[in-house]
């Protein structure tokens, strides 16, 4: 059993990761080890950049883009590809399952800039993507998703990285095989959540299935994925898997400081406490300040509602409370909002304490949606 992190003077302390591999993707080195996993409608550019606020973050990616829109001026589409020079090192991810589409798409990127990596989507479990032969449908059809990942990989000189499940279901658990296939036709990086497409969220992670795709890779680091909410499962993936590279999607929303505790982990062994109570306040207001900037009020309230419900909930902010935010139709009214549970105050604990009820489990809304 995995023990526990123990808490003396002021920090968590839990034994050190053996080894600190540099990670390189390509001819790219990543900063940390920890990477941010792409979540369609909530890791947009002001959301990456409060992260890497927080610190300790190897690399962000957008929201999965639909290659086909992209190459056609799609607004949205190009909106998601957005950076700036903070929210480096960065990976556009693209989804298609046309090959020439997705080369043009990679090769518009590459010309394009303001990017270090192209990453492919081969794990989008929804039906509108998985129906058009893209997402983790691509698992299904070994000889095609293989050439389409060799044309993208030859029309670039970006790395290319690929994101997948462990497979279809568990009677077609392909990835180990694509692992390989794709580091042979040059793909610098896998991504693995460690479950199955029919899986979709449900369940935990096969880490034993995430070792098979680190065993059958020869040099290219395998990012494991799934689940990972605190140092223990980041220890844990390391341990039971054997992968290089850790990628964390919802538990960031829940702990955005939570790259920045494991790099401090891996350095010293411990860890300071994720954000109080004033600091999460003074991120919720940043996150929509920097969406406000990009977009505008109108825009940048649609955006964010999702994201605030998640770190208020996480918080434990009243419902009647996180409902004011919610119907907050300007910015004065948003920031009024936000004053109103600044006020109220942390529900145990004061303003600048640890709130370790904060670590709390990610809330499940969203995810039955994606
Ligand atoms: C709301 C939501 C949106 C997601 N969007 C994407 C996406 O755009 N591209 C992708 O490859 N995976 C996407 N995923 C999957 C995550 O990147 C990740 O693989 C999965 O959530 C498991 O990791 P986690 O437990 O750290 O969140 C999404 C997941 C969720 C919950």
């Amino acid at each position: 059993m995995t023990p526990s992190p123990v808490f003396e003077a002021g920090r968590y302390h839990f034994p050190q990761p053996a080894a600190r591999p540099v990670i390189m993707i390509g001819s790219l080195e990543l900063p940390s080890r920890y990477c941010l996993s792409p979540l369609a409608k909530y890791t947009n550019l002001a959301f990456r950049r409060v992260v890497r606020r927080c610190g300790g973050l190897g690399l962000g990616t957008c929201d999965l883009v639909n290659a086909r829109a992209l190459l056609a001026g799609s607004g949205k589409s190009l909106d998601l590809i957005r950076s700036t020079p903070d929210d480096t090192p960065f990976a556009v991810q693209i989804f298609g399952s046309d090959p020439v589409i997705m080369r043009d798409a990679a090769q518009f990127l590459q010309e394009r800039g303001g990017m270090d990596a192209i990453d492919i989507n081969m794990g989008c479990p929804v039906d509108h993507v998985t129906k058009s032969g893209a997402g983790a449908s691509m698992m299904c059809n070994a000889s095609s998703t293989v050439a389409l990942v060799q044309t993208v990989v030859d029309a670039v000189s970006l790395p290319v990285t690929v994101k997948m499940r462990l497979g279809w279901d568990q009677h077609q658990l392909t990835a180990p095989r694509f692992a390989r296939e794709f580091e042979q036709v040059g793909i610098k990086a896998v991504a693995i959540h460690g479950r199955t497409r029919e899986q979709g969220f449900k369940g935990s992670v096969d880490l034993s299935g995430i070792r098979k795709v680190v065993e059958a890779v020869e040099h290219i680091p395998v990012i494991g994925n799934g689940d990972i909410r605190s140092i223990p499962d980041a220890a844990r993936m390391f341990e039971r898997t054997g992968c290089q590279a850790i990628s964390i999607g919802r538990g960031a929303l829940a702990n955005p400081w939570i790259f920045r505790q494991l790099e401090e982990w891996e350095l010293t062994g411990s860890y300071s406490p994720p954000g109080n109570f004033r600091q999460r306040m003074e991120l919720v207001r940043l996150q929509f300040d920097l969406l406000n900037e990009l977009d505008g009020e109108r825009s940048a309230l649609i955006a964010y509602r999702r994201t605030v419900h998640w770190y208020l909930k996480a918080m434990r902010v009243k419902a009647s409370l996180r409902e004011l935010v919610q119907r907050a139709q300007t910015a004065a009214e948003f920031h009024a909002a936000i004053k109103i549970i600044d006020d109220e105050g942390p529900l145990e604990g004061t303003r600048d304490g640890i709130l370790p009820e904060l670590q709390v489990p990610v809330p499940a809304g969203p995810v039955e949606r994606w």
